[in-house]
């Protein structure tokens, strides 16, 4: 079990101006920002990013939403922090995500969700590292 996951605003959250109300959210459910900046993804860049979804009939409609506006990336704390932050931010599609969550809260469809959450430890450690540089991420 490690502590850490990995999350995005995503472009359609950012544009809907859903920045500080999310953060709120993460932060009121326990978790702590150890690294966040707002960015905005090249095409290659998302692509990359998403890699493991490239044989996926939606691969090229996910890198081209991601690339479309800015986002905000955060490397999160929390003891058991991968599977709660998966609980908070709800299932995939908003219409079939719990009450309350960002995802039904927040979420458009199931293309445009609003948030990215790690889905594994070891993920959540490849991706954190794929945003930030350790000395961008911070211990206090
Ligand atoms: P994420 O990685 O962004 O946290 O989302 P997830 O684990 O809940 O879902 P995943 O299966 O990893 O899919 C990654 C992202 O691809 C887009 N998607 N579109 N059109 C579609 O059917 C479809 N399915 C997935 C979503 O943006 C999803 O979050
Ligand atoms: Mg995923």
């Amino acid at each position: 079990m490690s502590n850490r996951t990995f999350t995005m605003i995503k472009p359609d959250a950012v544009k809907a101006g859903h920045i500080g109300k999310i953060l709120e959210q993460i932060t009121g459910a326990g978790f702590k920002i150890v690294a966040m900046k707002m960015t905005q993804l090249s095409g290659a860049t998302a692509g990359a990013f998403y890699a493991v979804h490239k044989a996926r009939p939606f691969y090229q409609e996910l890198v081209d939403f991601m690339s479309s506006g800015p986002i905000v990336a955060a490397i999160l704390e929390k003891e058991n922090a991968v599977e709660d932050f998966r609980k908070l931010i709800g299932a995939t599609n908003p219409a079939e995500a719990a009450p309350g969550t960002i995802r039904a809260l927040y979420a458009k469809n199931v293309g445009e969700n609003a948030v990215h959450g790690s889905d594994s430890d070891e993920n959540a450690t490849i991706e954190g590292n794929f945003h930030f540089a350790g000395c961008d991420v911070f211990t206090y």
